[in-house]
């Protein structure tokens, strides 16, 4: 499929709330883009990518954008807390970011949701723009608003929904990117993959392309699934309908992250693995082709992910599951699947067929 342009909305009622671009591979289109809009600017960034902050900063100056501050943050999960919220926003203040000043945030899901919290919070929102320099932040975290911190009982649990003005996309940004950085987004890519169908299904299907290289398979799969996610947010952008499809493989990939302790399995080790289980229940449930499994359970593997499940104990997994955020009042939900692009929500999946699918996909 031909993503049509290099420019998405996503929009109410025809009115763009948050345009998302694809660039590259230089960034002076970046630039060019938002510095006309923009009188002053407050930089964060991923000292990983200290190399394009200082670009981008160079070519807002010569926009005659105002630069209030360029700050680089040793990045990882832990710094998502709510404490460290507090020293970024006095450092706004100090640095004279007024209202209408923007932020903008280069780095990958960790610092979108942070930084993205930031500007959602100080002043009672001010406009920014995120720059995403993961696979997992171009194709998913960066795109659709949802911004948050951790507490200590669970991952994301304050944040808001606060639309960046723009998402610039620039996968040369993944040059840098190590391996494992890579397979962390691959998760998102399957899922994108199985819950629409599609383009970007058969291209899979014709074969995956290899990690690492940002070559014209993966810009091409970066840009398609990065328009799933536009396309599903524009369908229910407050998250009250399809944008749960996007939870496929999440439950009990939450689940496994939480019951190993954060880290231990990265989120795409984990949604891989989820997605083959989602797969099994959907296999029971719906009837679906096992041959879609064993196929995802291919690409899983030639891509490093793990295809089993650690020993998980039925008793102790179920409090956890129904823990989730996504666990409505009536109890919890899967997203299974019917065929590639044809989702379901089931509610009523029975105890012993999640009993049975753990035992299926563990290591034996
Ligand atoms: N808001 C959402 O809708 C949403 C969706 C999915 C995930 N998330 C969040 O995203 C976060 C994970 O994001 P992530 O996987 O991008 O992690 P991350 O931001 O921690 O980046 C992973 C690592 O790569 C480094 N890095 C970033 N860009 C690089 C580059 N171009 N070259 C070299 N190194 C680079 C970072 O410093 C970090 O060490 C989680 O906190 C998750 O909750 C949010
Ligand atoms: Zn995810």
């Amino acid at each position: 499929m031909e993503v049509q342009s290099d420019r998405l909305n996503i929009e109410r009622r025809q009115e763009s709330l948050s345009e998302v671009r694809f660039g590259g591979p230089n960034w002076q289109d970046l630039t060019s883009v938002i510095g006309p809009r923009m009188k002053a600017v407050w930089m964060v960034y991923d000292r990983q990518v200290e190399a394009i902050a200082t670009q981008v900063s160079a070519h807002l100056g010569d926009q005659g954008v105002r630069l209030l501050g360029l700050h680089g943050l040793e990045v990882d999960e832990s710094m998502k807390r709510m404490d460290r919220l507090e020293p970024l926003y006095s450092q706004m203040i100090a640095d004279g970011v007024t209202r209408d000043s923007w932020l903008l945030a280069i780095g990958g899901g960790v610092l979108s949701d942070f930084a993205g919290y930031a500007a959602a919070s100080f002043l009672r929102g001010i406009d920014w723009v995120a720059v995403p320099t993961t696979l997992l932040a171009q194709v998913d975290a960066a795109i659709g608003g949802k911004v948050a911190v951790n507490l200590r009982e669970g991952k994301n649990l304050i944040g808001a929904f606060h639309l960046p003005q723009l998402v610039y996309i620039n996968p040369w940004a993944l040059q840098t990117l190590p391996i494992e950085g890579w397979r962390t987004g691959l998760g998102e890519v399957v899922k994108s993959a199985l819950i629409e169908g599609g383009p970007l299904w058969q291209s899979l299907v014709a074969g995956i392309p290899p990690l690492g290289q940002v070559d014209e398979h993966w810009r091409w799969v970066i840009k398609t699934t990065a328009k799933i996610k536009v396309d599903v947010v524009n369908r229910d952008l407050e998250e009250t309908g399809d944008r749960i499809f996007l939870n496929f493989g999440h439950t009990l990939a939450h689940a496994l992250e939480q019951m190993t302790g954060y880290g231990q399995w990265s989120h795409g080790q984990a949604v891989g693995v989820g997605s083959l289980y989602a797969l099994y229940l959907s296999e029971k449930q719906l009837g679906l082709d096992p041959t879609i499994r064993a196929l995802v359970t291919e690409w899983l593997k030639a891509w490093g992910l793990p295809t089993v499940l650690p020993h998980l104990d039925y008793a102790a997994l179920e409090p956890v599951l129904l823990r989730d955020k996504k666990a409505r009042v009536s109890g919890l939900c899967w997203v299974l699947l019917q065929s590639p692009g044809n989702p379901k929500v089931v509610r009523d999946v029975p105890k012993n067929l999640i009993e049975e699918a753990l035992g299926a996909l563990s290591e034996s």
